[in-house]
Formats: structure tokens, sequence, C-alpha cells
């Protein structure tokens, strides 16, 4: 069985100092439950101002990190981005790409996304990429067909057999308490294992994403094609985070 993934993003949220923080109490607790890692994928995406401090800390060890956003070249003038050839200089093992706050607020493109996820498998560093309907998408019925152009436009003319994990996040319940039923899981992360198969990829995990808490964390993960999450406001607590890492 492969293992489950748990990715912490941590959006705007915590000062190098904090990041530090998290990262050593987050060790201690883990240091206490055997064989941890053997079942299971930690991943940590810090703000990029942060990355560094995770870095000091996981560098060489089993928790992977990596940074919530990069730029489509590797440098450059392109004032205020974040270099996917920095993130890698600081050991970055994995960054997402396409999160829908990414594509709501800073109006990111598909094509732009695929450029970004092209330049991360060049770089050998994991991408991480999210896909997801709104509210209003999800009542007119367009939830899969949203989903399926965003895996088609976004990961166009990549390396299939590369490694690649996919972060389902239904818009509607990011940040607002409302998780998705099991129901809806179930059929969007099928129809999504399916379509990526269809497709020729060989390599991919798929993450739920949206509202995981510890009380609904082991619940979600027996579902079919669930294979881990990706976890926002319940992962800006060490005790939180890894109540939902070890609900497997
Ligand atoms: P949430 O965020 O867990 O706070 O809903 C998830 C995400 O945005 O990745």
């Amino acid at each position: 069985m492969s293992k489950k993934i748990f990715a912490a993003n941590w959006k705007l949220n915590k000062t190098p100092e904090e990041a530090r923080d998290f990262v050593i109490k987050l060790k201690n607790e883990i240091f206490k439950i055997p064989d941890f890692f053997s079942g299971r994928e930690i991943m940590i995406f810090p703000s990029a101002i942060s990355l560094e401090a995770v870095s000091s800390l996981c560098a060489g060890t089993d928790i992977q990190f990596g940074p919530q956003n990069i730029y489509s070249e590797k440098s450059g003038a392109f004032t205020g981005e974040n270099s996917a050839e920095v993130a890698k200089a600081l050991k970055s093992q994995i960054a997402l790409v396409g999160h829908s706050e990414r594509r709501e607020i800073f109006k990111e493109q598909d094509d732009h996304l695929n450029k970004k996820v092209a330049l991360l498998q060049n770089l050998q560093i994991l991408p991480v990429f999210c896909i997801g309907e709104t509210l209003a998408q999800r009542e007119a019925g367009k939830t899969l067909e949203i989903c399926f152009s965003q895996l088609q436009n976004g990961l166009k003319e990549i390396n299939k057999d590369q490694r690649l994990i996919v972060a389902y996040e239904p818009v509607w319940a990011i940040g607002t308490g409302k998780v998705a039923t099991k129901e809806q899981v179930a059929e969007v992360h099928a129809k999504l294992s399916e379509y990526l198969s269809s497709q020729g990829f060989r390599n991919v995990q798929l993450l739920y994403g949206g509202s995981v808490k510890p009380d609904n964390a082991g619940e979600l993960l027996k579902i079919p094609h669930v294979d881990g999450f990706l976890i926002g406001g319940a992962s800006l607590q060490p005790d939180s985070f890894l109540k939902i890492c070890t609900a497997v």
C-alpha cells in the first residue's frame, strides 16, 4: 500500500521563528511514534520568507518542504516572485502550484500554471497541482468539467512518467468549515483517477483539501483514491496537524 500524504499549507501565516517552533514540536512528537514515516509522507508549505527556517530544521529528515508558489522562470526581472531554483537551493523537494487562492486572487491561468509544473519537473521538484470547482460551478453541475479542464490545460505536455500530486480542493470547502460529503469526495476522486490514467499519467497521487480537521480525517481517508490531504487551518498547530496525520 502506498504511503498516505499529509501536506500542511500555512498560507500567509507564521514568522520564521514560529515556523521553527512548529517543526521542533512536530519532530519531538513524531520521534515518539514508532515507524512514523513507514506509512506516511509529511509535507510542509511555509510562506516563502519562512522557507529557509523550515529548511534549516527539515533538510536531511523525512519531512519534505517547499514553496506555496513559484514563478514560471527560474530568474530574471520578475520583482516579487519566488524562484524555483532558489527553492531547490534551499533543498525544497516539493512546490504547490495553482492553489485556488492563486487562481482567484492573483488571477493565475492554466497555461501559466502549466509552465510552472514543467519548470518544477525540470528541476526535479515534485509539483502539488491544485484543482477544484467554485460553489456556483458545482451548483451548475460543472464540477467534473471544470476539474478535467484544469487538469488538461495545466498539465499539458509534461512528463507523464514523473511523479505528480494532484490536490482536489472544492473552493467552497476551503477555510469555510464546510467539508465535502464522503459521497462528493468519493465521486470526484474516482473520476479524477480514471481521467488521469486515461490521459497516460502513471504516477499520480490524489489529495483532498478543504476544511480537513482531526475529527473528519479518519473517515475521509477511508475513501478510495484519497491518498492524503492538503490542510490549511488545521495544519497551523502541531497537535492538530499530528492528529490528522495519525488518523490513518
Ligand atoms: P483549509 O485550507 O484546510 O483551511 O480549508 C485548505 C487549503 O487551502 O489548502
